[in-house]
């Protein structure tokens, strides 16, 4: 970084479960001590490069088949590290789900949000229309119902998100192979709110680069990188592929068509 600090982080580790087919060792499981160390070593991180006034995103899981680690274990993690203090637990409906047989249906993603300081915060408005009525206050001696107060026809995102759809195959916004990608409506979301047009985000872990189509998208400057070079390659390539063809992912298509050639060669 340079010396360069920023005021807006949003981490994806990973999760410490099996991912997907686990094509990649740095998305596979480790005992929970090595995890946590693992875990202080990147917020440490984190602090150094944060602003006085900062958010901090994290988005985690909790693997109900082993005492729901990683996700308390990281809220008790984060303890040691006073300057960043809890601003809001928020969860995504993710539409994809497992143990639906025996078991209720997985359907969250959780995502963790801190700050330091007290940073800006901007308004921001999902695409939802109010449909409620009702709420009467009085404003200057006359009775008003809430739909004539408001400043928007829609409402805010609250701390539960149902309009951020998972990402999968037939979306335009897939990246083949990368089997923890986030969706970019939510990562632009954060950015709008939780930092302003050219400021820098950061996020230590690039997989399918969304943080970086995220900034793209939002004009926000963006640094990250990931452990490992093919998911640092995808991350450049989507980029590339989006101000080539305007196309944010690659749906069902091989990000590498080379090797798909050499098979053939
Ligand atoms: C959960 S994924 C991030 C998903 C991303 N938000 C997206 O939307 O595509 C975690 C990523 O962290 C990377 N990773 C694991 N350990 C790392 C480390 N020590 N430093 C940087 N990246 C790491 C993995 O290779 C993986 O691509």
């Amino acid at each position: 970084m340079g010396g360069e600090k920023t005021g807006l982080i949003i981490n994806d580790p990973p999760y410490n479960m099996r991912v997907g087919n686990a094509n990649t060792t740095t998305l596979s499981k480790v005992n929970l001590a090595s995890y946590l160390d693992f875990t202080k070593k990147w917020i440490a991180n984190a602090l150094q490069i944060s602003k006085p006034n900062t958010h901090l995103y994290v988005w985690i899981g909790a693997d109900y088949k082993d005492d729901f680690q990683p996700l308390p274990d990281f809220m008790l993690s984060m303890r040691a590290f006073r300057d960043f203090s809890p601003k809001n637990f928020i969860t995504l409906r993710n539409q994809r789900g497992y143990g639906i047989q025996k078991n209720w249906m997985w359907a969250r993603q959780e995502l963790l949000h801190y700050v330091k300081g007290n940073p800006d915060f901007t308004v921001i408005y999902t695409d939802i229309p109010k449909i409620l009525k009702g709420y009467h206050k009085k404003v200057n001696g006359r009775v008003t119902e809430n739909l004539e107060r408001s400043k928007s026809e829609t409402i805010r995102p609250g701390n539960v998100w149902v309009d951020v759809q998972q990402v999968f195959y037939r979306m335009k916004e897939n990246v083949p192979g990368c089997y923890a990608q986030k969706p970019l409506k939510a990562i632009r979301r954060i950015a709008q709110s939780s930092c302003k047009a050219g400021d820098l985000m950061v996020d230590f872990f690039a997989h399918s680069g969304t943080a970086l189509m995220a900034g793209e998208l939002s004009h926000r400057k963006v640094y990250t990188f990931d452990i490992d070079p093919i998911f640092a390659e995808i991350t450049i390539r989507r980029l590339e592929h989006y101000r080539k063809t305007g196309k944010t992912g690659w749906q069902w298509h091989n990000p590498f068509p080379e090797i798909d050639r050499d098979l053939q060669d």
